[in-house]
């Protein structure tokens, strides 16, 4: 990427936030090209994109011989409620859907709203294919080898050092690496918990989860969740009463699908209450350093006292979902994850371990965090003014600070699965709400991935998608 890209990038961004903030409100004029250039100290050009950007988001609207001028605002679409999930556990059954969607999904030719992954140009990959063949080079040995199953020290001293942003320092020998979170979720519930068991969960949750409690025979308990605060502790409190849960599995920080952040006491307070009822939580982090304010949020890892909290995460969202690397700090499970880590896959491929711990080391991991934050920031703007332009009346849609999803509620008629088949015969993907429950809820609602750089095409399938649903309900 050249620096004038960043340039234009990061204007238009800074206008945005303006405009987001309420600074620069409906019907006002944005600052001359002109005026604009000389403050920043850029060419013309460089403000003629960065406004081309903006009205391409519809944020912006040129008059002529008077400039630019805020748009007004389609309207703004109001935001989700707290979730409503039954209050029984059941088993789970998604995994044949989640299949279809996935599969109907990968054809190149569709425009991937669905999956969960942000765009491949997204990702450094030209600077980890030249540390890969380089750590390859130097350290030939590592693929002749069984390496251990906790994982490589070099990379788990990155992570060590990272844990301070985290809220808790965590020594390197506290970490087990995995293939990908995933696994790392899958060898903690393994540890702690045997088929039968139920396992509370955010409701909506991730569907990999639900596929996970699925495989080993576990039930799920669905705990209403709020968009913007996460999973009820109320709620969850009432249920620890009422059930005997054996695991919690949480996105506090940056959830899928609904990008809720937990505030900070609500984290310690779920903590204290899992702990009082003896309950392990998986606290899947996988978003975390993903949040658009800095400095990140703490985890809810920091304020575990007893070891109960095993805290996952990986690189996949964030530097290379083909590495799989992830890892997960298990506290007092430590033990039973390292034997379940062997038993399971005996290691994760050492190579790739210290081709990430490099770049982590001298990448320029923080720069290209800032950069993504910037990115998915500035989509969430733009597929959110799309979808108030073309969605039908009565149209939720969450409003996350980190991440790169939303979820969208549609009016209670429009079932997400006819839309999702619709969909897919126009070559586009989404991720229909059923997919994130045990019992089939969130029928009218879907997920939409804002993770690929901002383009005429997206912005044809989102109106595309808004059409659809409001044929779907004047169909009735
Ligand atoms: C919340 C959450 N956890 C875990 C995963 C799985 O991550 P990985 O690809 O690192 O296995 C995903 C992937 O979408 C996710 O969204």
């Amino acid at each position: 990427m050249t620096t004038e890209t960043t340039l234009y990038q990061q204007l238009a961004g800074e206008i945005s936030g303006l405009i987001d903030g309420g600074t620069l409100r409906p019907g006002e004029r944005i600052p001359s090209v002109r005026r604009l250039s000389e403050k920043k100290r850029v060419s013309i050009s460089t403000v003629l994109e960065a406004y081309r950007i903006l009205e391409d988001r519809g944020l912006v609207e040129a008059r002529p011989q008077s400039g630019y001028f805020v748009r007004p605002r389609a309207r703004v679409l109001p935001e989700p409620e707290l979730t409503r999930p039954p209050a029984a556990p059941s088993f789970v059954g998604v995994s044949r859907l989640i299949d279809e969607v996935l599969a109907a999904a990968r054809s190149p030719r569709t425009v991937p709203l669905g999956a969960g992954c942000p765009g491949p140009e997204l990702f450094p990959a030209a600077k980890l294919q030249r540390i890969l063949a380089s750590v390859s080079r130097r350290k030939a040995r590592t693929l002749a080898h069984y390496s251990l199953a906790a994982g490589n020290d070099e990379l788990r001293r990155e992570l060590s050092k990272r844990s301070l942003d985290w809220g808790k320092a965590l020594a390197p020998e506290e970490f087990v690496v995995t293939n990908g979170c995933m696994e790392a979720l899958n060898l903690c519930l393994r540890a702690a918990a045997r088929p039968g068991d139920t396992i509370a969960i955010e409701s909506p949750a991730y569907f990999g989860v639900l596929q996970i409690i699925e495989s080993h025979g576990m039930k799920a308990l669905e705990i209403p969740t709020h968009p913007r605060e996460g999973i009820s502790l109320d709620a969850l409190s009432m249920a620890l009463q009422t059930r005997r849960v054996k695991a919690c599995v949480v996105v506090p920080t940056v959830n899928n699908p609904l990008g809720s952040i937990m505030p900070e006491a609500n984290k310690k307070r779920l903590v204290e209450l899992l702990a009082a009822a003896d309950v392990p939580l998986m606290e899947d982090d996988i978003y975390g350093d993903l949040t658009f304010a800095e400095p990140r949020p703490v985890t809810a890892k920091s304020f575990d006292k007893k070891g109960m909290v095993m805290l996952c995460s990986s690189f996949t969202k964030i530097l290379a979902p083909g590495s799989r690397v992830g890892w997960v700090a298990p506290g007092r499970f430590q033990p039973r994850v390292e034997m379940e880590k062997f038993i399971n896959s005996i290691a994760t491929a050492e190579v790739l371990q210290m081709t990430i711990a490099e770049f982590m080391r001298n990448g320029g991991y923080d720069h290209h965090l800032r950069r993504l934050r910037r990115i998915f920031r500035d989509n969430l703007v733009a597929f959110t003014a799309a979808i108030e332009r073309s969605f039908p009346g009565e149209t939720r849609v969450t409003r996350p600070e980190g991440g790169f999803m939303l979820w969208v509620e549609l009016p209670a008629r429009i079932d997400a699965l006819e839309l999702h088949r619709e969909a897919l015969r126009n070559h586009i993907g989404i991720a229909p709400g059923p997919l994130f429950s045990a019992t089939g809820r969130y029928r009218n609602c879907f997920r939409m991935n804002c993770g690929h750089p901002w383009s005429r095409n997206i912005e044809l399938a989102v109106w595309r998608l808004g059409e659809l649903a409001k044929q779907m309900l004047a169909k009735g």
